[in-house]
C-alpha cells in the first residue's frame, strides 16, 4: 500500500481528497495545524471510508518539526500539498503572514522531499494565476499575469519554486493543479466546507443566507460585459476536483508524466454567471434566495472558465457533476450542519 502525505488534509479540498485516496487504496497521513479546520473532520472521513487516516498536528512553518516528520515517515511515496492560507482580502492586510505560511512551508516540505527516493508532488494552484485572461476558455498556455493579491502571488511564486526544484532534480516529479472555483460537499454530507466567520465565496454565502445566518446576498456588480451583467466563473464539484488529485498522483507514481513539471486546469469548462448560480440554487433547493445588487468587488475578474482538454486527454479526467449537482450537495451539507 503506497503511503501519501496530505498537508492541510482536514481542510475543504484536502478532506475530500483524503476520502478519494483511501477509496483508491492509498494509506494516508494527514498534517494539519487546525488553524482553519476542525479535528472532527477525521471522524467524517472515517464515517465515509471506514478508515481513520494517520493524523499529526503540525505547523509547517516550524522547520525542525517538518524535518522530524520526514525522518519518521521515510516511506512516503507522494505528497499532496494543500496547507495554505486562502483568503484574498486577508492576504492584502497580512501579506507577510501569507508569504510565511504559503511559501516558507512549501520550501521546507520541498527541502525534505528532494532527499526522498520517490518524490512525487501535487500542488494546489489556482486559476487566479491567469488574472483576466484574454481568451475564453482559458488554456494552460495563457500567460500568467501579475498577481492581484499576496494570496495570488503565493500561488505564482509557489509554482516557480516547484519548477526550479524540478530543474535541479530530474527524478523530482510535480504537477500543479490550477483549480477554478471549487464548491459542493461529499454526497454523504459528512464532510464539506466550513468557512470561519462571514464567507467570502459565493456558494457558502448563498447556502448560509438560505439557512438564515445571513440576511441577504450581495451580488457584486451587474454591469459587467457578460450576458446578464454578472461575473462568470467555472464552478467545479469538490469531489471531481479531489479525484483529479488522485489521478494526477497516479500519473506520477506510474511515470506517465511527459515532463517532471506539468500544469493542468481543473474545471468543468462551463462558465456560469452569479445569477445562474442563484437560479440553480433556487431550483435544486426549492428555496427562494434574498439577494440585492451591490457595487463591483475590487480585484474580481469579469470571466474565468477553463479549457479542460489537457486534463481530459492527458490525465484521462473529466468533471462529472453539473452545477446543479454541486449546489445541491452544498445545500445538503449546510442543512446538515445547521440541523435544518
Ligand atoms: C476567489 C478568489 C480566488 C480564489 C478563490 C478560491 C477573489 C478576488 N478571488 O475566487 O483568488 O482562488 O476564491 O475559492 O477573491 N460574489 C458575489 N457575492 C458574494 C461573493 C461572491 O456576488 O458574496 C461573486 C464574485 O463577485 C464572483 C463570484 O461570485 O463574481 C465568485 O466569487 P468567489 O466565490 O469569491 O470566487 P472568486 O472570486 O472567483
Amino acid at each position: 500500500m503506497k503511503k501519501v502525505l496530505v498537508t492541510g488534509g482536514l481542510g475543504f479540498i484536502g478532506s475530500h481528497t483524503v476520502v478519494e485516496l483511501q477509496n483508491e487504496g492509498f494509506e494516508v497521513v494527514i498534517i494539519d495545524d487546525l488553524s482553519n479546520s476542525s479535528i472532527d473532520v477525521l471522524d467524517g472521513i472515517e464515517a465515509i471510508t471506514g478508515k481513520k487516516p494517520i493524523f499529526e498536528k503540525l505547523d509547517l512553518r516550524e522547520k525542525s518539526d517538518v524535518e522530524q516528520f520526514f525522518k519518521k515517515h521515510s516511506t512516503i511515496s507522494g505528497v499532496i500539498h494543500f496547507a495554505a492560507s486562502k483568503a484574498v482580502g486577508e492576504s492584502v492586510e497580512k501579506p507577510l503572514h501569507y508569504y510565511e505560511n504559503n511559501i516558507n512551508a512549501l520550501v521546507y516540505v520541498l527541502k525534505e522531499m528532494i532527499g526522498l527516493e520517490d518524490s512525487n508532488f501535487i500542488f494546489s494552484s489556482s486559476c487566479t494565476v491567469y488574472g483576466q485572461a484574454e481568451k475564453m476558455p482559458i488554456t494552460e498556455n495563457a500567460p500568467v499575469q501579475p498577481a492581484e493579491s499576496p494570496y495570488g502571488n503565493t500561488k505564482q511564486i509557489g509554482e516557480e519554486i516547484i519548477q526550479d526544484t524540478c530543474k535541479i532534480k530530474s527524478d523530482f516529479n510535480a504537477i500543479a493543479l490550477r483549480y477554478f472555483n471549487p464548491i459542493g460537499a461529499h454526497s454523504s454530507a459528512k464532510i464539506g466546507e466550513l468557512p470561519i466567520g462571514v464567507p467570502q465565496n459565493l456558494v457558502p454565502f448563498i447556502t448560509q443566507t438560505a439557512a438564515g445566518l445571513r440576511d441577504s446576498l450581495s451580488v457584486f456588480g451587474n454591469d459587467y460585459p457578460t450576458p446578464d451583467g454578472t461575473c462568470v466563473r467555472d464552478y467545479i464539484h469538490v469531489v471531481d476536483l479531489a479525484k483529479a488529485h488522485v489521478i494526477a498522483l497516479e500519473r506520477l507514481l506510474e511515470n506517465k508524466n511527459s515532463s517532471n513539471f506539468e500544469t493542468f486546469n481543473v474545471g468543468t469548462g462551463v462558465g456560469s454567471s452569479v445569477l445562474e448560480v442563484i437560479q440553480s440554487f433556487e431550483k435544486v433547493s426549492g428555496e427562494s434566495l434574498t439577494y440585492k445588487f451591490a457595487p463591483r468587488r475590487e480585484g474580481d475578474v469579469i470571466s474565468a472558465y477553463a479549457n479542460t482538454e489537457k486534463a481530459n486527454n492527458s490525465l484521462g479526467w473529466t468533471a462529472k457533476s453539473t452545477l446543479d449537482d454541486a449546489i445541491l450537495s452544498a445545500w445538503k451539507w449546510e442543512k446538515k450542519i445547521r440541523n435544518l
